[in-house]
C-alpha cells in the first residue's frame, strides 16, 4: 500500500498522477488539514507533523510513502529517511530542469510557500540546474487557502494569482515552475490570468507530478512492490475537523 501525505488537498494532485499510472495500487492519504498551511511554519514543526504522519501511515500498512508536498519534502524528507530506514520515500523535486531546458526567454519564474523557497534543499536544485538562465521566485500567497476552500476559479481566485503571477512575467518569465502541489489545482487560473497579462507570450506551466508519479513506479517496480491487480482500496486520513471538501477533492483524484 502506497502512503501519501500533504498538508491538505494539495497532494491529491500527485495522487491524480499515481493513479494514472497505478490503477491498482491501495493508497492511504493524510491530510493534515488541521495543520494547514505548512508554508509559513518552522522546519522542526514540519519534521514533527511528518514523523507524526509517516507512524500512522505505517501502522495503517504502507509500504511506500510519498511526501507530496514541497514544503515537508525540503523540510522533513532527510530527516525520515534516516529515521525509518525501512521505508522508500518519494519527495516533490521543484521542476528546475525542466523549465530551464523549456524557456526561450532564458528567465524562470518559480512560484512556491515561503518554507520551501528558503529551503537549503530547494537552494541547491536551483543552483545545480540554472546555469545560464535567471530564475525569479515568489511566494503564492494566499493560492493554499483558495485551494483548501476549493475556490479554483473565478475572480476571487484571478485576483490572487494575478498578484503573485505578475512580478514574474514582469521580469520576463515564460515558464512558471509550480513549486507546491496545492498550485496545479490552479492551472486555468494561472493560464488565464498569464494570457492576460502577457498576450501572445505563450507561458509554460510547468507541474513536477507526473515525474514523482514515475519515479514512485520505478522505485516499487525495483524493489519488488507492484501491486498484484487486485482492485484499488484507498482511504482518506484528515486531520481537521471540516472534512467535506477534502472528501470532495479525494473522490475525483483517487
Ligand atoms: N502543498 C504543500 C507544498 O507543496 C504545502 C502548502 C502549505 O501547506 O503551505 O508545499
Amino acid at each position: 500500500m502506497t502512503g501519501i501525505f500533504d498538508s491538505g488537498v494539495g497532494g491529491m494532485s500527485v495522487l491524480k498522477e499515481v493513479r494514472k499510472i497505478l490503477p491498482d495500487e491501495p493508497v492511504i492519504y493524510y491530510a493534515d488539514s488541521a495543520h494547514c498551511p505548512y508554508g509559513e511554519k518552522s522546519r522542526e514543526y514540519i519534521i514533527g507533523r511528518a514523523r507524526f504522519i509517516t507512524e500512522t501511515l505505517i501502522a495503517e500498512g504502507a509500504s511506500v510513502i510519498v511526501v507530496a508536498c514541497n514544503t515537508a519534502t525540503a523540510a522533513a524528507i532527510a530527516t525520515l529517511r534516516e529515521e525509518y530506514p525501512e521505508i522508500p520515500f518519494i519527495g516533490m523535486e521543484p521542476a528546475i530542469k525542466p523549465a530551464a531546458l523549456r524557456t526561450r526567454t532564458k528567465v524562470v519564474g518559480v512560484l512556491a510557500t515561503a518554507g520551501t523557497l528558503k529551503a537549503q534543499k530547494y537552494i541547491d536544485t536551483r543552483d545545480h540546474f540554472a546555469e545560464g538562465i535567471k530564475v525569479v521566485e515568489h511566494i503564492g500567497q494566499g493560492f493554499v487557502e483558495l485551494v483548501e476552500k476549493g475556490i479554483l476559479t473565478g475572480p476571487e481566485a484571478e485576483k490572487t494569482v494575478e498578484t503573485s503571477l505578475k512580478p514574474l512575467l514582469d521580469e520576463g518569465a515564460d515558464t512558471i515552475v509550480l513549486g507546491c502541489t496545492h498550485y496545479p489545482f490552479l492551472t486555468d487560473t494561472i493560464r488565464k490570468v498569464a494570457s492576460a497579462l502577457a498576450p501572445g507570450m505563450n507561458i509554460q506551466i510547468i507541474d513536477p507530478a507526473p515525474a514523482v508519479a514515475r519515479q514512485l513506479l520505478k522505485v516499487m517496480t525495483e524493489k519488488g512492490m507492484l501491486p498484484d491487480g487486485g482492485g484499488k482500496a484507498s482511504t482518506l486520513i484528515l486531520s481537521s475537523a471540516d472534512p467535506a471538501k477534502a472528501e470532495d477533492f479525494f473522490r475525483l483524484n483517487v
